[in-house]
């Protein structure tokens, strides 16, 4: 007798395989199929992110997990299932017509999907995503993780992404060690899952004001759970999977590596413009700076960043040990 975690997965499983089923189907491959295409998708990371499509149809999933032998209630709790509003015995598809990024847990278990739409109906969400269910928890697990964690280790670093996508191009372009929050913003316990495997993030969020915005509390963040995090800008409009497919890969590769910047520099690189001639503006950002060097638990790494911060802003050191030390005196 199985437990139902075990039941959840068995479907979730289920679904994998007939997702990944369905773009090998005439609908699947002339719609699902040439979009991967499209975007540079090879039949390889097809296979390794176990990418799908769902058949456009109320139905499809859920006739075939009937026929062989999944109940509904087991459906419904994996998400796959949807009750209508107002008439919960009518049963339907939660994905159709719509590719599939499958979400492995970091033993490599299927646990939801995110469903990409294929037109540009501004109507319609684009990706629809399972809901929290009994083995998926969202705030828990970061896309690709399964997929990079051996490389997360073997480099000691891990990018980290805002999409779907952006793991996959990253992939293509020969860089594994990445994951990403799925364009929520990151948790402690995804932080501490990263910690398992690495000490050290670097940030890829999308080159626009939310990824800026997103890229400033995910590094207070990833401060705060004591790892070390740098932070790559990209052109506005930009994201990882875009900018790598307009470079090429090793031009990617280099922007990378040429771009990371330690967080202070970061902040202080965003407002370096518009503070340079307003001393109200320069004083907000070295308490922007010091808010960051508060969240940094290590005393030694915490006095390091103190000084590299006091020269990049042009100030003494005693001021931001004194700003901090309101902080402090706060209790956070
Ligand atoms: P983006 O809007 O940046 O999408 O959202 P993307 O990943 O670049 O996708 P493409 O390139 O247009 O195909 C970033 C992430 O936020 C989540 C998804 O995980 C997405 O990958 N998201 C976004 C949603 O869950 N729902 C949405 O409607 C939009
Ligand atoms: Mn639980
Ligand atoms: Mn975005
Ligand atoms: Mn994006
Ligand atoms: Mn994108």
């Amino acid at each position: 007798a199985h437990n139902e975690r075990e039941s959840l997965y068995i479907a979730l499983g289920y679904a994998r395989d007939f997702f990944v089923k369905s773009l090998h189907s005439e609908e699947g491959k002339s719609i699902g199929l040439s979009y991967f295409k499209e975007r540079g998708f090879n039949q390889n990371i097809i296979e390794k992110f176990d990418l799908g499509y769902a058949l456009n149809g109320w139905s499809h999933l859920h006739e075939a997990a009937k026929a062989d032998g999944f109940s509904d209630e087991i459906l419904l709790k994996s998400g796959l299932i949807l009750q209508k509003e107002g008439d919960p015995q009518r049963l339907y598809d939660r994905f159709r017509g719509r590719v599939i990024f499958t979400i492995h847990n970091l033993g490599g278990k299927p646990v939801g999907f995110g469903a990409r739409i294929l037109t540009q109906d501004k109507k319609q969400p684009k990706y629809i995503n399972s809901p929290e269910t009994e083995v998926y928890h969202k705030s828990d697990i970061l896309y690709g993780i399964f997929q990079a964690k051996k490389s997360i280790r073997e480099k000691d670093n891990c990018y980290l992404v805002e999409g779907y996508t952006d793991v996959i191009s990253m992939h293509l372009a020969g860089i594994e060690n990445v994951v990403a929050s799925s364009g929520t913003s990151l948790t402690e316990s995804q932080i501490k899952l990263i910690k398992r495997f690495s000490d050290n993030i670097t940030v890829l969020y999308d080159g626009d004001a939310a990824g800026i915005k997103a890229s400033l509390r995910g590094i207070d963040m990833i401060l705060e759970g004591g790892l070390n995090v740098k932070a790559v800008v990209f052109p506005n409009g930009e994201d990882p999977d875009s900018y790598a497919r307009k470079v090429g890969s090793s031009a990617f590769k280099d922007y990378l590596e040429s771009k990371a910047q330690d967080f202070i520099s970061f902040k202080i690189g965003l407002y370096a413009e518009e503070t340079a001639n307003d001393p109200i503006k320069q004083a907000n950002l070295i308490k922007e700076v010091v808010q960051s060097l508060g969240k940094i638990p290590d005393p030694i790494i915490r006095t390091v960043y103190i000084r590299k911060s006091a020269d990049l802003l042009g100030i003494d050191e005693d001021i931001i040990q004194a700003e901090l030390n309101k902080i402090y005196l706060k209790g956070k």
